[in-house]
């Protein structure tokens, strides 16, 4: 079941969905907060800091799991998922680092670290999965054709996936990595609430066929309409084809 929010511009939506996410975080004494990167999530990234900065919100009983990592990279490298996640979030808050979880991409044995990822997050229920979505449908990283039963798993990541990311790597004299380490499609889905963020016209088309479109494999993110509660806060530019 789709709730859906539209709103005037980016800061709006990063409004609203702090509201979301502010009302899990305040109605549990050990709220499990599924994370997402992306630039989509970062406005509302900097409403949770100012909040805790200003009205003392404590995220110390708070545990997170991140969705994703490339793997190959050095964990303090500019740009894994660890080092955006703790720029654009944890830095700013109260969060003890043993409670954040992303997976890591530089594991010796990387499945072995899938395993150990899905292990982890059994012993806790995700109360909010935060997500994004790529310009092909993709949420975590997990591309177009991914099955609808996946637990942690490693991908090859889709070319338009990488052009899309490019713009990090680039001014480094970098590569986008060829994999990386997500939540599978099956570990989304056990959250007991997702807040989907998306703004920008190059999302309209991923946008309408989460919501309008069949539930296929072919656009991960539609696999939504079988969970019972999800909330889409969208611009008008990325609501533009609904
Ligand atoms: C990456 C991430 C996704 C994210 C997507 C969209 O591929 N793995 O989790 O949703 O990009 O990113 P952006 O919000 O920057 O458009």
């Amino acid at each position: 079941m789709f709730k859906i929010i539209v709103t005037e511009n980016y800061d709006e939506l990063s409004e609203k969905a702090f509201e979301v996410m502010k009302e899990v975080i305040t109605s549990k004494s050990n709220p499990v907060l599924g994370l997402a990167t992306g630039s989509s999530p970062i406005g509302l990234y900097q409403n949770m800091i100012k909040d805790h900065q200003e009205n003392g919100t404590s995220y110390q009983n708070v545990v997170t799991f991140n969705l994703d990592e490339y793997i190959g990279l050095k964990r303090d490298h500019s740009q894994t998922y660890w080092t955006f996640m703790h720029e654009n979030l944890f830095n700013g808050l109260d969060i003890p680092e043993e409670n954040v979880h992303v997976p890591v991409g530089d594991s010796a044995d990387i499945q072995a670290e899938c395993e150990k990822y899905e292990e982890a997050m059994k012993n806790f229920e995700v109360d909010i999965q935060l997500l994004g979505i790529g310009a092909n449908g993709h949420i975590g990283f997990n591309e177009p054709g991914t099955s609808f039963d996946t637990l942690t798993h490693t991908v090859v990541l889709k070319e338009k996936t990488r052009q899309d990311n490019a713009r990090f790597f680039d001014p480094l004299g970098e590569e986008v990595p060829t994999e990386a380490i997500t939540m599978g499609i099956a570990t989304i889905m056990k959250a007991k609430k997702i807040l989907l963020v998306a703004n920008g016209k190059n999302k309209a088309d991923a946008v309408y066929a989460m919501i309008k479109g069949p539930v296929t494999e072919d656009c991960p993110a539609s696999v939504l309409q079988n969970h019972p509660d999800v909330t889409v806060i969208v611009d008008r530019g990325a609501a533009s084809k609904l």
